[in-house]
Parts: C-alpha cells; sequence; structure tokens
C-alpha cells in the first residue's frame, strides 16, 4: 500500500490526474475502471486540462465504470451515465465503443451483469481503476454486509448511503433504492487501484481501510490485499491514520 496526503482537494486531484495521464503515456491502450461522486470530479477536470493542452491522448482508451443505479434515465442528471458524459467523456478523446458504464434498467438479470463482467474480462481485464469511498466504507456500490459478491450485480442502497447521497437530489425519497455495480473481484483483479478520498467525513472510513480489520463491513479494507493499492486523501481524510 503506497499512502498519499496531500495538502487540499486541488492537489488530491492533481496527483491523481497525473497517476492516469503516466499509466496512459505509459500504455496507450489501457484499460480504466471509473468512479463517479464528488471526489474524482477534480481529477476529472484536470485531465481535461491535461487533454487541451495536448499532454495526453485517450484515442485508444477503454473506459468501464464501476456502478449505476437502477431506474434513472441514462440523461436524468444524477445518473452516472449523464455525470460521466457531462464532467468527462464529452470534452476528450475516448471512442464512445470504448466506453462502458452498467445498464441502469431496472430490470436488470443476472445475464446484464455477466454480460458487464464478460466485457471487461474481453477487454483484458483494467489496469487502472479509480475509486472513491462511501462514509460508510463501500466502494463502486458494495455495500458493507455479511457477505460481499465477486462480481457484477444488483444490491440494495444502504439507509447510509440513501442518505449520504440524497444531496443530489431535491429529496432523500428521489434516490434510487437499488443500483448495479462492479463486485469486490472485478475491483480487486485491476493491475492497479487508486482510492480517492476528500473531507474529514471520510476520514473514520478511511482508517478502516487502512488500519481496521478486513472485514465484509467495510469493504474498501480489502484494498489492504491489493498488491498494488494507492490511497490518495487529504489531510482531512488521513486525520486519522
Ligand atoms: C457513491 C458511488 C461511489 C462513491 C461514493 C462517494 O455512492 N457509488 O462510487 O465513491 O458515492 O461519493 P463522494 O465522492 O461524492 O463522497
Amino acid at each position: 500500500m503506497k499512502i498519499y496526503v496531500m495538502e487540499d482537494y486541488q492537489k488530491l486531484s492533481a496527483k491523481a490526474a497525473q497517476i492516469v495521464s503516466s499509466q496512459v503515456t505509459l500504455k496507450n491502450n489501457t484499460v480504466l475502471g471509473l468512479a463517479t461522486g464528488s471526489t474524482p470530479e477534480g481529477m476529472y477536470q484536470k485531465l481535461i486540462e491535461m487533454y487541451d493542452a495536448g499532454s495526453i491522448d485517450f484515442s485508444e482508451v477503454t473506459t468501464f465504470n464501476l456502478d449505476e443505479y437502477l431506474g434513472l434515465d441514462p440523461d436524468h442528471p444524477q445518473s452516472y451515465h449523464y455525470y460521466m458524459h457531462h464532467k468527462f467523456f464529452n470534452y476528450v478523446n475516448i471512442p464512445s465503443q470504448n466506453i462502458h458504464i452498467p445498464p441502469g434498467q431496472e430490470n436488470n438479470t443476472a445475464e446484464t451483469c455477466h454480460n458487464y463482467e464478460q466485457k471487461i474480462v474481453n477487454a483484458g481485464g483494467i489496469d487502472l481503476q479509480i475509486l472513491g469511498i462511501g462514509v460508510n466504507g463501500h466502494i463502486g456500490f458494495n455495500e458493507p454486509a455479511k457477505y460481499l459478491n465477486t462480481q457484477t450485480h444488483v444490491v440494495n442502497l444502504s439507509a447510509e448511503t440513501i442518505s449520504a447521497n440524497s444531496r443530489f437530489f431535491s429529496k432523500e425519497s428521489e434516490v434510487p433504492r437499488q443500483a448495479i455495480t462492479m463486485g469486490m473481484g472485478s475491483i480487486m483483479q485491476a493491475q492497479k487501484v487508486i482510492l480517492l478520498a476528500s473531507g474529514k467525513s471520510k476520514a473514520e472510513a478511511i482508517k478502516e481501510t487502512v488500519n481496521g480489520k478486513i472485514t465484509t463491513e467495510v469493504p474498501a479494507s480489502f484494498l489492504q490485499l491489493h498488491h498494488e493499492f494507492i490511497l490518495i486523501a487529504d489531510k482531512e481524510a488521513a486525520a486519522y491514520i
């Protein structure tokens, strides 16, 4: 595990963008695993700036997003499809056929989940996975539970996650109750994993992730077992480590 504690959110975002950019420069056809949420927004912004400055080329890159809410239209402003296009994809040159986001329709079947997983395998697996973290230690939408799923699956969101994510919706009742997410195995099989954490609301989860026991009650704690796990946290998120 490598830990970078950065002065502030801007520096955290710059560090993350620098690692993504180095990866893409070293391997033009990199397969990126991408995350949503407020934390990676700064990183996407920096990557767009690098692209505009001509210092990064995404033309051979393939992407797989971690998760999506069920029941939101792809053009609903809170869907992760909308987020990814409006905060990143619309501004860089990743070919549209190389972009993958789990489908958010309500009738997702085991086959839909399996197909997503199969596409990752067919692409050669994920080279670099970006993660954020929920206040309860979730990654993607792998919620604390007695058992965790290894592969892409449909999940019921926890009350904590619904409440934390309600800030993006006009009221809590509008937050979808279910999501589709890459599983723990899909994440752990990535060659390299970067976890971004910002703000004091994440400090407890980061303490448990880095120093706590490995437990399904803190899904991010499994990252301790990853051979190339990089944590980039700002001072507030790193306060207890
Ligand atoms: C959502 C996403 C996660 C993300 C988390 C934290 O629940 N499914 O992938 O890491 O939110 O979001 P934020 O960065 O906004 O705190």
